[in-house]
This record gives structure tokens, C-alpha cells and sequence, in this order.
């Protein structure tokens, strides 16, 4: 049965999650495509939560918890203080802060894929989001990853072009 969406929480990511999160990202159906050129993808996994709230102050990361049990991640980005990156791969130059948003997401817990939580999480990130003003969320998900690129087009997100997905809000 699909779970419902007052039972998905996003809370905030906490120093005592890393463990839980680096056993995730090991897991072979999220490390293929969190990982995509492996270890150097995971060590800046790492160091992106472990320095969440100085160097990557700009990002806002979340466990998902499912009746109180802990089963994913997810994060946004604003993507103004991404100068490289977010330029390069979407051609945008972004002149504001907190408008433009890139977003990820993992369900980490086996038994909790395929019930709908992936298509919820996307859509409190999105809520959140426009509580930050944010105007348009992009995200990158590989051509291959069909199963995010439904999530996304579930959530109203357009393909603009490979591995370029997008929401006005
Ligand atoms: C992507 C991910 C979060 C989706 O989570 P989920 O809870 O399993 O997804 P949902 O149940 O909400 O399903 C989303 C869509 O995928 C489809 N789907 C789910 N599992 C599927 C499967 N095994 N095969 C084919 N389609 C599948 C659903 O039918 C739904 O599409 P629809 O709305 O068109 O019917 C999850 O697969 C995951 O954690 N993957 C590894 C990490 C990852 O790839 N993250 C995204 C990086 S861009």
C-alpha cells in the first residue's frame, strides 16, 4: 500500500546521521548513481554533510523519516552560490540568491522503494522551496535513472534536455 504524505517528515540532517547516510550511499542502487565516478563522488558526500553548516552553507540537508523511522536523505541547494557547476551544466547564470534550487534525493531503506515516498519527498522539498521564495528547481538525475526521472515528471518537472530537469513553482 502507498504510504501517505503525513507520514513523511523531512527533518533536519544531524552530526549522528552521517553513519546512517555513508550506509546508504553504499548501498549499490543509490552509490550508482550518487557515485557516478566513484570514490572521489563519495568523499565529497561526505564531506558535503559532515561541513553542512560552514562550506556548504548554501545547501539544506534532510533525513526523510516514515513514521518516525529513518528511510532517506534529501537536500536543496541554492544555486547562486554554485559558480561552476550550475553554469556549466544548465547554462544559466543565476544573479539572485535563493531563486533557482537544485534538489537530490535517496530512499535508503530497501523496503520503503516503490511506495510512493520518492514522489513525496520531491514534492515537500518543492514546498520548501517556495517557503524560501525559491522561482525554479533543477535537477540532473543520468538518463538512465528512469525511476528519478518519473519521480520528477510525476512532480511537474520538464526535460529540457539530457540530464536537465526542470520546475518553475
Ligand atoms: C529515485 C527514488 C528516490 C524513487 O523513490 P521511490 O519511493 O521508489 O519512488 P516512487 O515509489 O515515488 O515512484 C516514482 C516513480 O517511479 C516508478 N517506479 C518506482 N519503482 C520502480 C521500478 N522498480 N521500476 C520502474 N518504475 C518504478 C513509479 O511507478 C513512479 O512512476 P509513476 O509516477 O510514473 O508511476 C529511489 O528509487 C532511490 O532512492 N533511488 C536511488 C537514489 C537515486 O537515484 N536518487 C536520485 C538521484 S537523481
Amino acid at each position: 500500500m502507498d504510504i501517505k504524505e503525513e507520514q513523511i517528515i523531512l527533518r533536519p540532517f544531524l552530526d549522528e546521521d552521517i553513519s546512517t547516510f555513508t550506509k546508504w550511499l553504499d548501498k549499490g542502487y543509490i552509490y550508482k548513481w550518487f557515485c557516478p565516478d566513484g570514490e572521489e563522488y563519495r568523499e565529497a558526500w561526505l564531506d558535503e554533510v559532515t561541513n553542512r553548516n560552514d562550506k556548504y552553507h548554501f545547501m539544506t540537508h534532510f533525513i526523510v523519516s516514515c513514521n518516525g523511522k529513518d528511510i532517506g536523505f534529501c537536500l536543496y541547494m541554492d544555486c547562486y552560490f554554485e559558480k561552476e557547476y550550475i553554469p556549466e551544466h544548465y547554462g544559466m547564470t543565476i544573479d539572485k540568491k535563493g531563486t533557482v534550487y537544485e534538489i537530490g534525493y535517496l530512499v535508503g531503506e530497501e523496503e520503503y522503494l516503490g511506495k510512493g515516498i520518492g514522489t513525496i519527498i520531491v514534492k515537500k522539498l518543492e514546498e520548501k522551496i517556495i517557503e524560501s521564495g525559491g522561482k525554479v528547481i533543477l535537477a540532473d538525475p543520468d538518463e538512465e535513472n528512469i525511476i528519478s526521472i518519473k519521480t520528477l515528471l510525476r512532480n511537474g518537472f520538464i526535460k529540457i534536455k539530457d540530464e536537465d530537469y526542470r520546475k518553475q513553482i
